[in-house]
């Protein structure tokens, strides 16, 4: 990272020389962070667009290309030839694993991914009708109450066992989640299962009646995995950097995490998504969504649609939607309906200025949902099972943070608009 080339900022008679910072990927990046110290001026730049808030060598897109690269790789070939554990040991250590420290990973992995048995407990006082995220929120934040020898982040043991915990458990809580908000008794993870037939297993299977997914059908959930492993600074993973950047411990940042993906612009939109799709309900109806979608006095957006980064195509979204292909086919759903209003609809916004002129492309959650759906899932899973898959890069992105020297607590600064000083009127005067 050179950082000899200087950007030179003038206003009201000064001029402040800022480094401009060389990344291996991407724009240069000007460094202000001595701005407010040298010239007495903040930035202003809500929603991030143009500002860089750490450094990290763990993914990089190019939204304009539409690329994706975690340590490099690119996704489609990750998705293809890798899995998601691989992936996960790529995104934690930096390297593809040899074939003993996967062994290893794997080992670690799955001999954590029983819960707490108190934790049942903690489950049972959700109302039943609780949203599956509701319960997780809450679940995963208690982990710091369950785990007290993973939570001192100053041990880089104990940040291992976390991080190891986060992402072996998240699969069965976020199945625990589920069996409870249909009334089913908790299915126990099994050790020779790999991670996506487990989270299957511990979604379908009943005490009664044992549940064998198809392999296509857990290569399909484990490519959903992997196709959400992470994704740079996007909002949630700046939420879990800035919880943690106050030395917090990481179940309740990761909570926090979890939080924030909620939300219908950020990992709600699988679920939003699903629901526009089946209401539209036939492709004769598209065009009034369209219309809707494009009308700036309707807050309606085309869910699944655009995205802050990707201004071309989204790279997910291609894998996802051969495998919504795969695995209706495996199924024999042939002609789903909401498959086929999900491909009218992407040619027929595709064919529209608006949507073109704006870069607005489907993104991962325009066809995730139709997988997941086909699988069994309602769509009120959909999001917690982007938040079990997104784990591992809040994690990696977590322990990047902590192992920063230059790290500090988050901080921002704001322009403020309000009132200026006034003095306290009595109640009997106002
Ligand atoms: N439908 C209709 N218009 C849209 C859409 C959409 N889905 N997305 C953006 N626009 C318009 C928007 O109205 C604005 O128009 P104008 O410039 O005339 O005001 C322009 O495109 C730029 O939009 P923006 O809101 O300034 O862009 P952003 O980068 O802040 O928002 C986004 C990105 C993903 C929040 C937004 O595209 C959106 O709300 N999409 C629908 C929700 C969605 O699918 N989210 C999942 C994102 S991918 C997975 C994830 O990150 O979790």
């Amino acid at each position: 990272m050179a950082e000899n080339r200087t950007a030179k900022l003038e206003f009201d008679g000064k001029t402040l020389e800022l480094p401009i910072l060389s990344p291996s990927l991407g724009p240069d990046v000007i460094d202000i962070s001595k701005l407010y110290a040298q010239g007495g001026v903040f930035t202003h730049d809500p929603g991030f667009t143009s500002t860089s808030a750490c450094e990290s060598t763990i993914t990089f897109i190019d939204g304009n290309k539409g690329e994706l690269l975690h340590r490099g790789y690119p996704i489609d070939q990750l998705a293809e030839k890798s899995h998601f554990l691989e992936v996960c040991y790529l995104l934690l250590y930096g390297e593809l694993p040899s074939v003993t420290e996967l062994e290893d990973f794997e080992l670690r992995v799955t001999r954590h991914t029983m819960v707490h048995e108190q934790m049942h407990n903690f489950f049972r006082g959700f109302r039943r009708d609780a949203h599956p995220m509701a319960t997780m929120v809450g679940v995963v934040g208690a982990m710091s109450a369950f785990y007290h020898d993973s939570t001192d982040i100053s041990d880089p043991w104990q940040r291992e066992v976390a991080s190891i915990r986060l992402i072996a458990k998240l699969p069965t809580i976020a199945a625990m989640a589920y069996k409870y908000s249909i009334g089913q008794p908790f299915v126990y993870p099994r050790n020779d299962c790999d991670y996506a037939t487990n989270f299957l297993r511990m979604c379908f299977a009943v005490p009664a009646e044992e549940y064998q997914p198809d392999p296509i059908l857990s290569r399909a959930m484990d490519r959903i995995f992997t196709l959400h492993a992470d994704h740079e600074q996007n909002a949630s993973t700046s939420t879990v950097r800035l919880a943690g950047s106050s030395g917090a411990n990481p179940f309740a940042c990761i909570a926090a995490g979890i939080a924030c993906l909620w939300g219908p612009a950020h990992g709600g939109a699988n679920q939003a998504c699903l629901e526009m799709l089946q209401e539209i309900g036939t492709p004769d109806r598209i065009p009034e969504y369209i219309a809707r979608a494009k009308d700036k006095d309707d807050p309606f957006r085309l869910m699944g649609f655009g995205h802050r980064v990707y201004k071309n195509f989204d790279p997910r979204a291609t894998v996802m939607k051969q495998s919504a292909d795969e695995v209706l086919d495996l199924l024999g759903i042939e002609d789903n309906p909401t498959l086929q209003v999900a491909k009218e609809l992407e040619r027929q916004a595709l064919d529209d200025p608006y949507f073109t002129e704006k870069k607005l492309f489907p993104n991962v959650d325009f066809y995730s949902g139709i997988i997941l759906e086909a699988i069994g899932f309602p769509t009120s899973m959909f999001t917690p099972i982007f938040a079990l898959s997104r784990t591992v890069g809040w994690v990696a992105q977590w322990k990047e943070m902590i192992g920063d020297p230059a790290g500090k607590i988050g901080r921002p600064r704001q322009l403020y608009t309000g009132a200026t000083l006034r003095d306290y009127v009595d109640i009997e005067n106002r």
